[in-house]
């Protein structure tokens, strides 16, 4: 494939056609140049090929696959060995099922714990973020597959995503929030990068030139290709412009006639768009040189994502009562139990190729058990027949093993939620429970933390996250003691909600306002001496470990840190050890500490390794927003070594100097609370915007209803509640449908899917309707939406029985189509 000589000789149609998607998932053939199509599929915690009904809520059946642990699970083992083979597994499934390019990984920052896609993401700190990352991108990229790195950027919130606006002063957003995409693109060089759906200090993504050219190509030398998130291109001219290559899903023929007509009045030049098709030609070139249909180990696969829910487990609490003798009898309560939640709702979600609950796992391995379901997953409040069942059943019993956490209805993608705690049901029946007196035992299932009010009741609490499909394998052999638990938290776990910085403006309007500036996660927890449940780091083993003997080496540009680490314990284990970094000599605000490196390490009863630990200098830098540039400051380092973030067993001093003094960017005077950073955080607007460098703009107004308006403000006009009414009224009557089917796992999951369904219409907008609708819903009956909403009956109707030419695809026959 000469790829310069392809794009001289294509036709102007041919160009627009092969700068966007088709049928959803696939990039545009044009058969004229024997160009082929290349497919691209979610993930990212397996594959979810669709082949019929192509959506991309997660709504349609996808091809069986492998469902991992989701991020948030995989993190919590800090094994970047863990990430790389199921990295590899998902590229061999993609190579059987012909996908070209995983949709992932996504590795946004988790900026609070009530953002409904945390399960998807990593971590509160962009080190590990990156670390991990660049491990699962390496092990997908091995076999050809490419990656999708998701997405880019600042995009932490769901409720307002299509058209919200991150508003973030540039040291929090190249330390924290770019951190890890600059760290992946340099070093595991992704196939591609997706830009987000939102805006950032009030700029689309997918039109930020500053973005996608400036950073991503010019300062990090990114070469792959920019793929729109699906439906996130709002103006197809100003994004190719800005850099985003690939608009997807595509076939939105309004787009493709923009850029056509752009080209031909000389109002975009043809360079630009032609650097876009060779970007694009280069990835279909490799991915066209794939060999699809080779089988892959189903069972090997399936092995390997129990593997890692085990070495990903967290042990959050545990009063001698943990493992459990599987001969001893127990109780089990919670509808968790039989319908384990193993992955996350949304376009992640897997079809999966075998399910393993702790029902299962229970059965096959001949636990002596009696199980009643307590609660009801799929309701919120309590069911009183069940809740007296589990009661009265737990008066004859010793030990109480309770299945809980959080539902698919709680937590998902398209929306935040909206509290941190768990369903009603859940709880009351845990505080009953407990006041039986008897030994209770939680094993948790979720993609994020919640507030745990009953954490002195209770004797031990075993967090499985979403464990993927043989989770409850997993779960049963960490309760009876066949594997030692050895994850450890990548995310802090506040006490309650109201603990988190700026929790209460979380998610609410367009305008998310990055406040904490450089304070999330632990960062602002450590810095306030705020009390938390459980800190970053954090974890427990059914073993004890020792620490001792540490060396810090300085080898040029990098500093080796090793240790010795000793299993003093009873059992077999694995202990992450992690390496903090302190500069509090700075006349800049900072982090107390800061992750810089880590290590995993499996130890047998009595045995004692060596942990290595290394990172760059330059890596304790600080981004200058005066200078533009990363700055590494002179002083005295303080490297600590610990079993969490706030445990810390050796410590050692290393000193910079020689480096070029540079003044403050800041004025103490003017960022008080940032130099101070207390319980409080009592950021005023003016020093906020002082940071920021620009007054914070008005929120968008409701009225008049724009193109870019969330549906759920339609409300605001007579006719625009009738509308959203009725657009809602698909969800509704999906809803109705299912609750007449007969109890049972389609009636659930069809629940399931409208509730979803229902969320994420609320959020779109019409011109995000139209963009994500692969040409169902074109854009003048989009804009005939809006026009209606206003009231203005006459042009509403024009615009949607507007007759207009469409640009027809270079794979159809040429006839023009006329819309309608
Ligand atoms: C999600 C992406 C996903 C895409 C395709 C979007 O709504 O934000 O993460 O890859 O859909 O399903």
């Amino acid at each position: 494939m000469d790829i310069n000589q392809l794009v001289e000789e294509m036709t102007l149609e041919e160009k627009a056609a092969l700068l966007s998607g088709t049928e959803f998932w696939k990039t545009n053939p044009i058969p004229r140049l024997a160009i082929p199509s290349i497919f691209l599929s979610d993930g990212p915690h397996g594959l979810r090929k669709q082949s019929e009904g192509a959506d991309h809520l997660g709504l349609y059946d996808s091809e069986p696959a492998t469902s991992f642990p989701t991020a948030v699970t995989v993190a919590s083992s800090w094994n970047t060995d863990n990430l790389r083979k199921m990295g590899e597994a998902i590229a061999e499934e993609c190579l059987h099922y012909g996908a070209s390019v995983l949709l992932g990984p996504g590795i946004n920052i988790k900026r609070n714990p009530l953002c409904g896609r945390n399960f998807e993401y990593y971590s509160e700190d962009p080190f590990l973020t990156g670390e991990l990352a660049v491990h699962f991108i390496n092990g997908v990229q091995s076999k050809g597959i490419g990656t999708s790195v998701k997405h880019f950027a600042a995009n932490n919130s769901e409720n307002y995503r299509f058209m919200g606006d991150s508003i973030v002063d540039e040291r929090a957003f190249r330390e924290i929030y770019l951190r890890a995409f600059e760290r992946v693109v340099k070093e595991a060089k992704p196939a591609t990068i997706m830009s987000a759906y939102n805006k950032i200090n009030g700029t689309y993504c997918s039109e930020s030139k500053y973005l996608l050219n400036d950073i991503l190509r010019e300062q990090w030398g990114f070469e792959g290709v920019v793929v729109s998130d699906w439906g996130g291109v709002a103006d197809r001219v100003a994004a190719v412009e800005a850099g985003l290559d690939l608009e997807m899903p595509g076939d939105t023929w309004e787009f493709r006639k923009m850029v056509i007509k752009s080209l031909e009045n000389g109002s975009l030049a043809e360079e630009t768009v032609d650097k876009a098709l060779r970007n694009i030609l280069h990835l279909v070139k490799k991915s066209s040189e794939l060999s699809f249909g080779t089988p892959f180990n189903k069972k090997q696969h399936a092995n390997l994502a129990c593997e890692i829910a085990k070495d990903s487990a967290v042990l959050l609490k545990n009063e001698d009562v943990l493992p459990l003798n599987k001969q001893e009898s127990v109780l089990v309560v919670g509808d968790l139990f039989e319908k384990m939640r193993y992955q996350g709702a949304g376009s992640s979600l897997i079809n999966p190729s075998s399910l393993i609950t702790p029902k299962k796992a229970f059965d096959e391995m001949q636990v002596n058990y009696s199980f009643e379901n307590g609660y009801r997953e799929s309701e919120e409040s309590s069911d009183q027949e069940l809740m007296a069942r589990a009661v009265e059943a737990a008066g004859s019993a010793d030990t109480i093993l309770f299945f809980g956490g959080l539902t698919d209805y709680a937590e998902s993608e398209g929306t935040d939620r909206a509290t941190m705690k768990l369903p009603t049901n859940q709880l009351e029946l845990l505080s009953k429970l407990s006041a039986t007196g008897k030994k209770i035992i939680v094993i948790l299932f979720g993609g994020s933390p919640v507030e745990l009010p009953f954490y002195d009741d209770v004797h031990a609490i075993l967090n499985m996250y979403l464990p993927g499909q043989h989770g409850g394998e997993a779960a049963a052999a960490l309760i009876f003691g066949d594997a030692t638990p050895s994850g450890k938290l990548a995310e802090t776990w506040p006490m309650e909600y109201q603990d988190v910085p700026f929790g209460g403006d979380y998610s609410k309007n367009e305008h998310e306002l990055y406040q904490e500036s450089i304070f999330v996660g632990y960062r602002y927890y450590d810095q306030a001496e705020k009390e938390v449940r459980f800190p970053f780091g954090f974890g427990k083993s059914y073993t004890t470990f020792s620490y001792s003997n540490l060396v810090v080496e300085e080898m040029g540009s990098k500093i080796k840190v090793t240790c010795d680490i000793t299993n003093t314990g009873n059992v077999d284990g694995a202990e992450v050890v992690q390496l903090y970094v302190k500069n509090n000599q700075s006349d800049i605000f900072k982090a107390k500490k800061e992750l810089r490196a880590f290590d995993k390490v499996y130890l047998k009863v009595g045995e004692t390794k060596k942990a290595t630990m290394t990172f760059s200098r330059t890596d304790l830098s600080y981004y200058n927003i005066d200078l533009k540039e990363w700055v590494l400051e002179n002083g005295l380092y303080v490297i600590e070594v610990g079993e969490s973030s706030d445990i810390i067993h050796l410590r050692d001093n290393f000193l910079i100097d020689g480096e070029k003094e540079v003044d403050s960017p800041y004025n103490l005077e003017n960022l008080r609370a940032y130099y101070h950073v207390d319980r409080n955080f009592d950021v005023t607007p003016v020093q906020f915007e002082g940071l920021l460098g620009y007054k914070v703009p008005p929120l968008p107004a409701k009225t008049p209803i724009g193109l870019e308006t969330r549906l759920s403000h339609y409300n605001e006009t007579f006719l625009g509640r009738r509308l959203y009414t009725s657009i809602l009224g698909v969800a509704n009557r999906q809803y109705k449908q299912a609750l007449k089917l007969p109890d049972g796992i389609e009636k659930e999951a069809k629940k399931k899917n409208a509730v979803f369904l229902m969320n994420i219409l609320q959020s779109n907008s019409a011109r995000t309707l139209a963009a994500a609708s692969a040409g169902r819903v074109p854009l003048h009956i989009a804009k005939g939406f809006v026009a209606l909403a206003n009231g203005q009956v006459m042009d509403a109707l024009k615009m949607m029985l507007k007759k207009e030419k469409t640009i027809p695809l270079p794979k159809a026959s040429s006839t023009t189509q006329k819309s309608d």
